[in-house]
């Protein structure tokens, strides 16, 4: 088996890599000065079983690039296997038509990987299952729910709690969580009446006197998080914490998150922290390294991925 690591996430590579006891390949990926990508890996890799770790996140377009030649690389090293292990999948929420004329982008860039020579996808918390279709490839998505699941019981008692799940298309991803912590979930319905006028939000459930738990899959702006926050708050939620897998938190969104009602937001570190997030106070990652070192492990081995959920 050889890992080798793109820039996007240098933590979560190593991480991996220690999880599996297997150090990093050797490889280069850097830039020419006209900023086009370079990649060059510096061992054998051929008839090997090879795992890619990069996420396509900030700046995704470059990201995605350096995934794309890094494919090539590997493919034209006479790789036997390669796996794409992209634990935070960008353009993902351009998953449909959203108008006439728009294009389905996250179809487009499982194509490039698609082309480019992947024989394998490893993924987690897709923002749609669907985009699972959108390889012709075997694709595994993960789910970050576990791994969830663990800290909220060293850090909450369930007794206390209400997940909440922050829009309509969030529902099933925090019942599920709901379902195993045996707590209640309430949903924020959100809606605009008229173009221009602002959201309503209004709450299926009871949250008042009750401990408030966010449940996502990306926090970006932290728009979504930051006015649920504040709803469930004036609804006289006691407390707002969050859980979110993907801290995508461009622009001033750790600031955003710092000065709303949520007392903690823990992401996953499917993408790489930001000195911003590093240095604030209410937000913390959680790794996913074992996790995904466990499935880079079990389809190097030909074994069952899905077993790892049951
Ligand atoms: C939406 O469907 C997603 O699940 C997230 O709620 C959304 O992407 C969060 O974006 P933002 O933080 O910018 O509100």
């Amino acid at each position: 088996m050889k890992i080798v690591a793109c820039n996007s996430n240098q933590p979560l590579a190593e991480g991996i890599s220690a999880y599996l006891n297997q150090p990093l390949t050797k490889a280069v990926v850097r830039r020419f000065s006209d900023m086009e990508v370079f990649v060059e890996i510096q061992e054998n890799v051929r008839g090997e079983d090879t795992f890619i770790i990069q996420s396509t996140s900030y700046p995704a377009n470059d990201h995605l690039m350096e995934l794309l030649v890094t494919i090539d690389a590997l493919r034209r090293g006479s790789a036997r296997r390669i796996t794409a292990v992209i634990p935070y999948f960008g353009y993902a929420r351009q998953d449909r038509k959203s108008g006439p004329r728009t294009p389905i982008s996250a179809k487009l860039v499982a194509n490039l990987i698609t082309v480019s020579g992947a024989d394998r996808v490893l993924t987690i918390d897709l923002h749609a299952a669907q985009i699972q279709g959108f390889f012709d490839i075997p694709t595994d998505n993960l789910f970050a729910v576990p791994v969830f699941i663990e800290n909220i019981l060293e850090n909450y008692n369930p007794k206390d709690l209400c997940i909440i799940a922050p829009d309509v298309g969030g529902v099933l991803r925090a019942r599920s969580i709901a379902k195993r912590l045996n707590t209640d979930l309430a949903i924020i319905d959100k809606r605009r009446e008229a173009p221009g006028q602002s959201e309503v939000m209004n709450i299926i459930g009871e949250v008042k006197e009750r401990n408030c738990l966010l449940i996502d899959d990306i926090v970006d702006s932290g728009g979504t998080l930051c006015n649920a926050a504040e709803t469930l708050i004036s609804s006289g939620a006691l407390s707002v914490d969050a859980y979110v897998t993907h801290g995508v938190l461009s622009g001033g969104a750790v600031a955003k998150v710092a000065s709303s009602p949520l007392n903690s937001l823990v992401t996953t570190d499917s993408i790489a922290a930001t000195e911003a997030f590093r240095v604030a106070k209410n937000v913390k990652h959680i790794s996913i390294a074992p996790l995904l070192g466990e499935a880079v492990k079990r389809i190097h081995m030909e074994r069952s991925v899905s077993s790892l959920f049951d």
